[in-house]
Order: C-alpha cells, then sequence, then structure tokens
C-alpha cells in the first residue's frame, strides 16, 4: 500500500515535471519566436530563399532549403548576455511535435499589411485548394486579421497549388491587408488539427474564432462583442470561449449564394419559422444541439451552454493565450473539431452562446466516401482520448489545488460518466 502510494506519489512529480518542461518549452518557444522572429517587425518571409509574390515562383521555393547555411535561426540571449541559437526548422519540429512528421511549416509565407489591434479577433482557419475562391471572399467581407493554415503536398503539384495562391493574391488586393498565410509542406494530407494550431500558434491578436472557411458572417460580431464590455471581460479573463450559432439551409440550392442570406437575427428567425433553415447538420443533432436552438431563438443575452454533449462542434471565439490546442493525433474526418472541444472544456473553459449572432454554411458538395473510414477510426481513437483527458486535467487540478473549485466543475461533471475514469480518480481525489 506504502509502496503503492509512493510510487504514484513519484509519478505524480514525474508527470508535473514533464508538464512544467513541455509548457516552458512552449511558452519560450512562442515567446522567442515572437521576441526575436527577425520578420515579426517586417514584411520579410523567414527562410532567405523564399519568394515574394513579385517575383517568379518558378525557382523551387520551397524545396531550395536544403542548405543548412540558409535555414532560419532563432536567437535568444541568456542573462549572461550569451547569444543562442538554434534553427526555427528544429524548434516548430517540437511545437507541432504530435503531429505526422517530418513536415516543413513555413510561417507567415504572406503577411498582412494592416496594422493589428491586440484586442481583435482573429479567424484562424485552415484552406484546402479547391476553397480558395471562398477564402477570397471570407477576407473581402471580414476585413479583419485572418490566419490560414495551408497544406501543400510534398510532391510536384506544389507549383501549381502556389500559383494558385499568387493568383488570388495578384486578383484581391485585400488578402495583402488582412492575411497571414502559413504553408505547411509534408506528405500528410488532412491533419486538420496540426494545421488549425498552425493558424493558431501564428495569429497576432489576443482572440481568435475557430471557424470552417465555408462558413459565411452574417453579422458582425466583432463589433457586437467588442462593445460589450461585459463580453469583452469575459473574453478577457480567458475562462469563456463565445459560441456563434450555426445555421444551413435545408434545400441545398438555397445556400449557394451568400448575398440572399438574412443579415439579421429577425430576417433569420423568418425562414426558420418557414422551415427553411435549420441547425447545422441538423442531422447529427450531438454536433451542435448543445447550443438549444429553440432557447436561442426567445434569447437577447448571452446564455450558458448547460447540456455540454462531447460530440459538441460549435464555433467559437476565445483567448489565444492558456487556452488548451487542438490534439494533433486526430488525422483525418470525425472528432478532430470536437476534441478540440472537449479538452477546451474540460480546462474550465465555460461556453457562452451569443445572443444575436450568427453564420451560415455555404453549401456545397462533397464527396462521403473516403470518410467513413477515417471516422471509424477516430471514433475509437476519441473514446480513450476522452478518458486520457480526463485523467490528465484531473491530475493537475488536483495537483494545483483546484480539484473543489469551480473551474474543475466541467470536468467533473463531464469525466464522472466515464467508468474506467471514476475507478481511477477514487484514490486521487
Ligand atoms: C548560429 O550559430 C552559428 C554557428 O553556431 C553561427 O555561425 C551563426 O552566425 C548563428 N546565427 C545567428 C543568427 O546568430
Ligand atoms: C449527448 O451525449 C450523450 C452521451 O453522453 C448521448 O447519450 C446523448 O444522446 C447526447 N445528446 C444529444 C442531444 O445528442
Ligand atoms: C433548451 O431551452 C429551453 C428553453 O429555454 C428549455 O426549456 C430546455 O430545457 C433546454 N433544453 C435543454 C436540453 O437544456
Amino acid at each position: 500500500m506504502r509502496a503503492e502510494i509512493s510510487q504514484s506519489l513519484s509519478k505524480a512529480v514525474k508527470y508535473i515535471f514533464i508538464i512544467y518542461v513541455t509548457t516552458s518549452l512552449i511558452y519560450t518557444a512562442r515567446h522567442l519566436y515572437t521576441t526575436y522572429s527577425p520578420s515579426s517587425n517586417d514584411n520579410t518571409v523567414h527562410v532567405a530563399s523564399l519568394q515574394r509574390d513579385a517575383t517568379p515562383i518558378s525557382e523551387h521555393p520551397i524545396e531550395a532549403k536544403k542548405d543548412t547555411r540558409l535555414e532560419k535561426q532563432i536567437v535568444w540571449v541568456n542573462e549572461q548576455g550569451v547569444d543562442q541559437n538554434m534553427s526555427e526548422n528544429f524548434m516548430l519540429s517540437k511545437v507541432f511535435s504530435d503531429a505526422m512528421g517530418p513536415s516543413k511549416v513555413i510561417p507567415y509565407y504572406f503577411k498582412a499589411k494592416t496594422p493589428l489591434d491586440s484586442e481583435d479577433i482573429t479567424i484562424a482557419t485552415l484552406v484546402t485548394r479547391d476553397r480558395f475562391p471562398v477564402l477570397s471572399r471570407l477576407v473581402t467581407h471580414y476585413q479583419g486579421p485572418i490566419s490560414v493554415a495551408i497544406h501543400i503536398q510534398d510532391d510536384e503539384s506544389h507549383e501549381e497549388i502556389l500559383a494558385e495562391l499568387h493568383e488570388l493574391y495578384r486578383t484581391n488586393s485585400l488578402m495583402k491587408e488582412y492575411v497571414d498565410l502559413h504553408l505547411i509542406v509534408d506528405k500528410f494530407d488532412r491533419q486538420f488539427n496540426m494545421w488549425r494550431n498552425v493558424a493558431k500558434f501564428f495569429a497576432r491578436t489576443d482572440y481568435i474564432v475557430m471557424l470552417d472557411v465555408d462558413f459565411h458572417i452574417c453579422t458582425d460580431f466583432r463589433q457586437s462583442i467588442r462593445e460589450n464590455p461585459a463580453i469583452m471581460e469575459k473574453l478577457r479573463s480567458g475562462n469563456t470561449a463565445l459560441v456563434i450559432p450555426a445555421f444551413e439551409f435545408v434545400e441545398q440550392p438555397d445556400g449557394l449564394d451568400w448575398k440572399t442570406f438574412p443579415t439579421s437575427k429577425h430576417d433569420l428567425l423568418e425562414i426558420v419559422e418557414e422551415g427553411k433553415i435549420d441547425m447545422f447538420h441538423r442531422g447529427w443533432k450531438k454536433g451542435h444541439g448543445s447550443t438549444n436552438y429553440t432557447k436561442w431563438y426567445e434569447s437577447d443575452s448571452v446564455y450558458l451552454v448547460t447540456d455540454y454533449n462531447f460530440s459538441y462542434e460549435p464555433y467559437v471565439i476565445y483567448k489565444k493565450e492558456g487556452s488548451p490546442w487542438c490534439d494533433e493525433r486526430f488525422i483525418g474526418y470525425g472528432a478532430n473539431k470536437a476534441a478540440c472541444l472537449y479538452e477546451i472544456y474540460l480546462s474550465g473553459i465555460e461556453y457562452e452562446v451569443l445572443p444575436h449572432d450568427f453564420l451560415i454554411h455555404q453549401t456545397h458538395y462533397y464527396p462521403e466516401s473516403e470518410r467513413a473510414k477515417e471516422r471509424n477510426y477516430n471514433r475509437k481513437l476519441y473514446d480513450s482520448f476522452r478518458e486520457e483527458v480526463c485523467l490528465r486535467y484531473a491530475r493537475m487540478f488536483i495537483t494545483a489545488g483546484e480539484w473543489d473549485s469551480p473551474r474543475a466543475d466541467n470536468l467533473r461533471n463531464e469525466c464522472r460518466k466515464n467508468r474506467a475514469f471514476r475507478a481511477a480518480i477514487k484514490g486521487l481525489a
């Protein structure tokens, strides 16, 4: 018994140590990155060999970095004033180390020119090649900071994709103003959570909205949030994620042209009444049902999500610092976004629904066949992931003396549903 206790104690110590080291590494890396990265206050792209928009892109900009002398260095100074340097590639390989690798991450391949207000909300999103025109539309419509992760398959196709990107910048001058665009070059497709983390990691405002590029932003949520001191305070505190309810037209053709979409809750409610539009993915209630749409229709002020479901995957605005990252072990379709939101919820962040703002999905055809296998795989992964996250955060709360605090409420209520968790935690809490 005694041995068991001391064993689990030493495990706990080990565990804390690992968390400590990881957190400091990530923190240091981020700090160094923002403080010392040579591109943090000018517009030059990191890797010396990368080409800018005006230059031809036929010189294999992405491959030309085998020469380590060209490799970007991250430099910092220790307490004694001694320089230390490390290659950016090496550092980023640790930052995204849960994903499949090796990957080449190229931050700020294009960097937005418009000065930022740190209290603004950056759209953090990932965009695949077939959605480039949709991104361009979003940029024109939002005219605010956007951080985009774009995956480039590490093969002959990358020249073509880059050419398309440059063309996008040529045809829409607002791209240059508002978009920070980051490339991920590797052989692994659909690492959605890693791509999300890239977009979040390099976002340059305090708050982000994790959004799918296909959604049309119907209302000016930036303005409604920033004009509301109580809501701003919730965001600043870091313990609230604001949900923007998402809708979808019942008949696909109705959802093709955003110009016909409602722009006020009043107009939206009319077509809800007519049965033309409904919650997003009404065939998969678990995905957005926790928003409680019937309540939203009547609400005039923010309200708390009380019926949380582990499949809940709303679009949320939250504080960048201090919030959990998306687990990069989820690759492909299924559970990836729900896993992000699960960990955010368990970490003690509350979901509160914005009463007047909403999003509408712009419908388009997408093939379903390839997704089924990945969904199956990720469902399995998500089952064990939830147990793991419960244990991990429970350990953290207990060790920090916060087990009985309101911050641990979400965890205690949610993880209690898991039998293995209940058994494992019995002796500790
Ligand atoms: C990084 O270190 C190498 C050798 O250790 C040195 O030649 C180089 O100048 C350093 N880079 C920077 C930016 O300090
Ligand atoms: C929410 O999750 C539970 C499992 O915890 C499930 O049984 C239930 O059907 C879900 N509720 C909704 C509205 O989907
Ligand atoms: C949703 O909101 C309605 C109206 O406020 C309420 O009656 C209902 O209980 C809520 N549903 C859930 C599952 O919380």
